[in-house]
């Protein structure tokens, strides 16, 4: 009975090898490979976005490349407070509204940076204090979430609120020197101001799950879900280099951020290096998000690698030409098998 029972197993075991064998990778006659980003990503039910900035849309190669393969802008300053509300009270948008157009124009999706980030800030608010400061902080979320109504699909509300290393505290700045509830105030004065807008926090050094940080960005995200402070994402801003890679856990990360109801996007990915190398790395972290179904999106920091904040590092997809490097192809591929992968039965 045993040996027929053991006989039986083999061969369930062996038909079904046989028949996920048997799943073509690829429909390929109804089914081709997309050739962009953005086309291969929507497959998958995600987003493949860009940093820019407004004046390089004026390149023609700049652009070129920004409409045939992303889905997605995310302003690399545009939008920030001292391009937005130089002096307290004045607002201005030019620029901002610039890339807001040209996305709208091209039916892609606007991911808005940062409302309240301890840099970039105009000298009057570095100047103020206390409730004239915490004041100041909500009106500027208010106005800003407010013009883009309706067109920023999500904001990174609050940026870098957590301190490097290994004490789990909030960074020093302004802002937190107004109180700890700054942060769960400007998520609801933001949502006040779009109640359809996506809610993000956004961090770098958030993507190894062992961290300090990451640890305490989770603890502040589940707090939040639990008292009811309107949080919708976590971004993981993604700069990793040779001396933080993309860690092996990075999918685990995500996932512990999406276990709590958020969605979780890679807000500003961008790896240094170059060659095979660089490939393998785009793939693991693109394979990380794609491990998560609530990994919704992918944003590259930037075009061209002389576009990047860190050109030095040749971190992005395109060369300084606006050719595709291998980490373009990797990326690609690792989105085009996505479905294939997906559609294999699950057991
Ligand atoms: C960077 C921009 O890419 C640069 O052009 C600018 O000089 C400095 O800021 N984390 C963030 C982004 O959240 O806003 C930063 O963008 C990169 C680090």
């Amino acid at each position: 009975m045993r040996q027929l029972w053991s006989a039986l197993v083999t061969v369930t075991a062996a038909s079904l090898t046989a028949a996920v064998m048997l799943v073509p990778a690829r429909p390929a006659a109804a089914d081709p490979p997309a050739t962009t980003l953005a086309e291969a990503a929507h497959r998958t039910g995600r987003h493949f976005g860009v940093g820019v900035s407004g004046h390089k849309l004026a390149d023609p190669v700049y652009a070129g490349i920004v409409d045939r393969e992303f889905d997605g802008l995310t302003p690399e300053n545009e939008l920030k407070l001292d391009a937005t509300e130089p002096l307290q009270g004045r607002f201005t948008f030019a620029a901002g509204d610039r890339v807001v157009d040209h996305a709208e124009s091209r039916g892609q999706r606007v991911r808005g940076q940062t409302l309240l980030w301890h840099a970039a800030q105009p000298s009057w608010l570095v100047n103020l204090r206390g409730a004239a400061l915490r004041q100041a902080m909500l009106d500027h979320v208010t106005q800003v979430v407010a013009h883009y109504r309706g067109r920023v699909a999500a904001w990174d509300v609050v940026g870098e609120a957590f301190a490097d290393g290994t004490s789990g505290a909030r960074r020093d700045s302004n802002f937190q020197r107004t109180g700890d509830d700054w942060i769960e105030a400007a998520f609801r004065a933001a949502r006040a101001a779009d109640p359809d807008a996506k809610l993000c926090y956004n961090d770098y050094n958030v993507e190894n799950w062992s961290h300090a940080k990451t640890q305490a960005v989770h603890r502040m995200v589940r707090d939040f879900r639990s008292r009811g402070v309107p949080i919708d994402c976590v971004g993981l801003q993604s700069h990793f280099t040779a001396y933080h890679p993309v860690p092996a856990d990075f999918a685990a990360t995500l996932r512990a951020f999406a276990d709590l109801g958020v969605d979780v996007e890679l807000t500003e990915l961008d790896i240094e290096g170059s060659g095979a190398a660089q490939a393998d790395a785009y793939r693991r972290a693109v394979r990380a998000c794609l491990e998560v179904s609530g990994c919704t999106g992918i944003t590259v920091w930037g075009v061209r690698d002389s576009d990047s904040w860190r050109s030095s590092g040749t971190p992005l997809l395109f060369d300084s030409t606006g050719a595709r490097k291998p980490a373009y192809t990797a990326v690609l591929d690792t989105l085009n098998r996505f479905p294939a992968t997906r559609h294999v039965p699950v057991r």
